[in-house]
């Protein structure tokens, strides 16, 4: 029966991220209340057609900014996995209005609905934009869960969104300290992989980008990646298991740019990839997964994310060339070169 399954919530929950972890949450014998912000957008037509999901997946209309409307998406739930936050693919305008208000207040109302409807565990999602834009972390040290991203860097750099999902993550984890809820926080970084959403999402246009090849100069700086199926694996981990606690990073492989593209050129030598690439100076210190990787998570090798990705893209005729139209880096990805 339905009503006795361990019942969880999922903002945001026709996203890229998300509807992975919709679809892991079914499998692993969850009733799901899924928030999207327009149930009959035929963006989250897909959440329909997960298996389990005739019975046991709920899509409910709200947004974060908004507590009346997240209420009946929490009642009768024992956790909530926070993802809904704008990732903004064009420069931003107003900061305010477009990142910071729903990463940071959005976050603040979702974990006050949490508290008044008594809810067990609150899983949020964070980033790496929340960890790595610290100029003053040493050079030789690896970044851990003690490294967290500087504000008033990102303030001058105008890097909105690092902003914002860094005082969304500090002031999540204030909330639990100062009102006794249970809060763990993930930090990803860029997260590849198929796309089970007919949309697509900021960071699999980086992939596509590079795959493809355009305008846009790249650097060869470092790119830290994770496969969205083991971002899913671990929001679910660190839900599930008793003593997860604090800010978890999920950053299990490291290349630049050229090595990127000499991967995939090796697997998938057909296509054209992105050959104006110029030497980047910092490669920076890298991140270490070790807190995540203690509680049993096991994240797969870049090369199946790879190929898992670009087949799915394939499928989707995503590679194809679009005459007239180039394919471009979103700003946000741009900013970070
Ligand atoms: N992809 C990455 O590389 C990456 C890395 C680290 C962290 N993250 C984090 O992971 C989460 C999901 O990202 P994603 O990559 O899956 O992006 P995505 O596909 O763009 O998903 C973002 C989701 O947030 C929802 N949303 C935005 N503003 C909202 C609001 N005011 N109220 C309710 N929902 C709202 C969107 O709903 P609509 O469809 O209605 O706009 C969408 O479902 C975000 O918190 C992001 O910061 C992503």
């Amino acid at each position: 029966m339905a009503s006795q399954l361990p019942r969880v919530c999922v903002t945001g929950g026709g996203g890229f991220i998300a509807s992975w972890l919709v679809k892991l949450l079914l499998a692993r014998g969850y009733a799901v209340h899924a928030t999207v912000r327009d149930p009959c957008d035929p963006k989250n037509a897909h959440l329909k057609q997960l298996d389990g999901a005739p019975e046991n997946l709920h899509l409910f209309k709200a947004d974060v900014l908004d507590c009346e409307t997240l209420t009946p998406a929490v009642q009768g739930c024992q956790g909530v996995f926070h993802l809904a936050t704008p990732v903004p693919e064009d420069k931003i305008l107003h900061p305010d209005l477009d990142v910071l208000d729903p990463a940071v207040k959005g976050t603040l109302n979702v974990l006050k609905v949490c508290s008044t409807l008594k809810v067990h565990k609150v899983v949020v999602m964070s980033s790496n934009a929340a960890v790595t834009s610290n100029p003053n972390w040493p050079q030789d040290r690896i970044k851990d869960e003690s490294c967290w991203s500087d504000t008033e860097f990102c303030k001058e750099k105008e890097d909105w969104y690092s902003l914002a999902k860094t005082l969304a993550e500090q002031e999540a984890l204030e909330y639990a300290r100062n009102n006794g809820l249970n809060v763990v926080t993930l930090c990803p970084p860029f997260v590849f992989g198929p796309l089970l959403q007919s949309s697509v999402n900021a960071s699999s246009k980086l992939l596509i980008y590079v795959i493809k090849g355009g305008p846009d100069v790249m650097t060869n700086r470092m790119w830290e990646i994770v496969d969205v199926r083991d971002v899913a694996d671990a929001l679910l981990l660190l839900y599930e298991k008793n003593q997860s606690s604090g800010r978890y990073i999920c950053s299990p492989n490291r290349v630049c740019t050229r090595d990127l593209v000499d991967l995939l050129k090796k697997m998938y030598p057909e296509y054209d990839y992105v050959n104006n690439v110029v030497d980047a100076d910092h490669a920076g210190p890298p991140l270490s997964s070790q807190k995540l990787r203690d509680l049993g998570w096991e994240p797969r090798k870049l090369e199946s994310t790879l190929s898992d990705s670009v087949q799915s893209y394939e499928k989707a005729g995503l590679l194809q060339d679009v005459p007239g139209n180039p394919c471009r880096l979103p700003f946000l990805i741009r900013a970070w070169l």
